[in-house]
């Protein structure tokens, strides 16, 4: 049995789609490698989002070199974002690679693989699949389920945002049938998922004919909101739904009412903002002003109360000045959002921003980018502190790395409503994931809290395994601060 190894770049996106290959292989009877000088096959799952994510997977793949010499039959490919851009010039770039595979091709891997096996020569093959999407979906074995799942809702982007490539590397917007996507919630909380994230590149866009028509007239709505709410009418003992993430175009009146009217919606929205500039948010073509933004973000609180918020910026786009870079600052503390991801803007290929000159210096954007971080993890730091003391709802996910907690029992890490990581400490023999517990919150640190699980909760846990625990987020080049 040919054995695979499979190394993921990037969003949670490329989480999901490497789990997806596992699974293909997986039923064409390939089996996980203990490590990669073990594998028979190693994918490199990319990203290219950025540009040091892609220099990173080059050196990663650089480091195989020996191995592919040592063994010349063991099959190297390269998948994902990276793959469906360069397409067949990786195979002339880095000649030791013998497959690329496009995100859309995954159904595809074994066989190509299987004929790399038998001396087929390299081939690339990275075709979106626009007549005919395809969503892959596992269904996982009862109890074998993860606490918290990613569930496909679309794919692609049809947003022209000036310095992404995201368009060019996942290709137009695709929609899986809403039917699909309930039925595999359904069958992922029959067998012990808790908690599912919605996964899409502008997941608030959504559309299915199948649904009722969207609630307005206006080009941004879309039929998002009765996705939320067919989930949570047809998958009752779902206990959290989330999405990731959602374009504030799209970020309708309609979809703050589903806020307010659906329980099962988390307290808790990530929503890219980019800049708190207007004349840079323009060139970035967010089509939203920053009041537009705030006016959005405010709608959802008012529909929910104590509804957090997250985001994405990006620091040093091309033509930024001072005194828009502290634009973005002052935003961040208006809005209060309570964590950020931060990014020194990088031009990426066949983006429109690339005929913008890339004039903000390297050092000017660390200095930015420090600034920034400064910021967020004063506005985390005050929004954390004060729930020392409260009692918070988490959903354990799994024992954290590393495992021994500091009073002899096991460290699990899980998450409240409003997406805070909570560190608790169970006892051994007690199984915690996928459990909703109590938790009193002991201390705050610097991006997460610790507790102690309340003696009624922890009396009803079970003690044996109760859900294997999620994969980890963001594996390779996330800069959060
Ligand atoms: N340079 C820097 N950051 C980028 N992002 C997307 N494209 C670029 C780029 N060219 C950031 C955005 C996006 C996140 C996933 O990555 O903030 O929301």
């Amino acid at each position: 049995m040919p054995r695979f190894w499979v190394h993921t770049f990037g969003c949670q996106m490329n989480v999901h789609d490497s789990e997806r290959m596992e699974s293909v292989l997986q039923s064409q009877g390939f089996v996980a490698a203990e490590s990669v000088e073990a594998a028979d096959l190693v994918v490199f799952n990319t990203c290219s989002v950025r540009e040091r994510a892609e220099q990173k997977l080059r050196s990663e793949v650089g480091k195989l070199k020996p191995l592919k010499r040592e063994r010349p039959e063991l099959v190297i490919c390269v998948a994902g974002c990276v793959a469906q851009q360069e397409g067949e010039r990786l195979l002339q770039q880095i000649p030791h690679v013998d497959l690329v595979v496009g995100p859309d091709n995954i159904p595809e891997l074994p066989g190509l693989v299987l004929d790399q096996m038998a001396g087929s020569p390299p081939v690339a093959r990275a075709t979106f699949d626009v007549a005919a999407p395809r969503f892959l979906a596992v269904a996982p074995a009862p109890g074998q389920a993860p606490a918290s799942a990613y569930v496909t809702t679309m794919k692609g982007c049809d947003e022209r945002c000036s310095f992404c490539v995201v368009p060019y590397t996942r290709g137009p917007e695709r929609y899986r049938p809403h039917e699909e996507i309930v039925g595999e919630i359904a069958a992922l909380v029959a067998a012990g998922t808790r908690e599912v994230v919605l996964l899409g590149q502008t997941v608030d866009s959504f559309r299915d004919p199948g649904l009722p028509p969207p609630e307005s007239d206006d080009p941004d709505e879309s039929q998002f909101p009765h996705l939320l709410r067919a989930i949570a009418a047809r998958v009752p003992a779902l206990a959290r739904l989330r999405y990731t993430s959602p374009h504030p175009r799209h970020a309708t009146a309609s979809l703050a009412r589903a806020h307010a009217e659906l329980d099962v919606l988390a307290r808790h929205v990530h929503m890219p903002v980019q800049s708190g500039s207007d004349r840079v948010l323009r060139r970035m073509i967010r089509r939203y002003t920053r009041a537009e933004y705030i006016e959005r973000v405010r709608r959802l609180q008012a529909a929910r109360a104590g509804l957090t918020l997250s985001t994405d910026i990006i620091v040093g786009f091309p033509g930024e000045t001072r005194a828009e870079a502290d634009e973005t600052l002052s935003l961040v503390r208006e809005v209060g959002f309570v964590s950020l991801f931060g990014f020194k803007y990088s031009p990426r290929p066949h983006t429109p921003a690339l005929k913008l000159a890339d004039d903000v210096p390297e050092e000017e954007k660390s200095e930015r980018l420090a600034r920034l971080f400064e910021v967020g993890e004063e506005m985390t730091r005050a929004h954390l502190a004060p729930l020392v003391g409260t009692r918070q709802t988490v959903l354990l996910e799994g024992a954290s790395k590393g495992g021994d907690g500091p009073g002899g029992g096991v460290s699990h890490q899980g998450r409240t409503e409003r997406n805070e990581i909570v560190h608790v400490e169970l006892p051994r023999g007690v199984a915690g994931a996928g459990a909703i517990v109590t938790v009193e919150v002991t201390a705050a640190f610097r991006h997460s809290l610790a507790g102690v699980i309340d003696p009624v909760s922890l009396s009803g846990l079970p003690r044996r395994p109760a859900a294997a625990p999620r994969r980890s987020l963001p594996v390779v080049g996330s800069e959060g601060p």
